[in-house]
């Protein structure tokens, strides 16, 4: 049995990766249902990261996988305890590279970070093809 009811994460997911779908499938091992909230175009802006994919794009990527319950969108770095309440998500998970950095959220609900995927990431593909 599934340990949580309802898990969320963030992310990105520009030219979505293997490590992208890694870490949902994980994550999706640990709950029932799967929120994933994708960055809007907007929010990235203020993040200083411009996508190549826009954000309808990769909201329908994310909404297409068998393991992902619904999407939703991240607008600004302060809806993480609404989005938890007003979601009742038992589980907040980001990869390791974010570690520590929403460990408020255990006030809340179980706070976990997963060992990203070696190798991979939205940067390194993006500089490949710059070459
Ligand atoms: N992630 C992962 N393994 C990777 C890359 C990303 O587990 N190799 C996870 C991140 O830790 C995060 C989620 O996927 O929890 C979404 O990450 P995102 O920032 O969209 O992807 P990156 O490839 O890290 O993008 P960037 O290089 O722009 O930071």
């Amino acid at each position: 049995m599934k340990k949580y009811k309802r898990a969320i994460t963030y992310g990105t997911f520009d030219l979505f990766h293997i490590g992208h779908l890694r870490l949902l499938k994980r994550i999706a091992d640990l709950a029932d249902e799967l929120y994933v909230a994708v960055s809007s175009d907007e929010f990235n802006a203020i993040k200083g990261k411009t996508c190549v994919i826009p954000f309808e794009e990769r909201a329908e990527i994310i909404d297409a996988l068998g393991c992902v319950t619904r999407v939703i969108r991240e607008d600004n770095w302060e809806q993480k305890v609404s989005d938890v309440l007003d979601n009742h998500c038992d589980l907040f998970v980001m990869g390791d590279d974010w570690k520590g950095k929403f460990d408020f959220l255990k006030d809340y609900c179980d706070v976990i970070y997963l060992p990203r995927t070696p190798g991979v990431s939205t940067t390194d593909i993006k500089q490949y093809l710059k070459k």
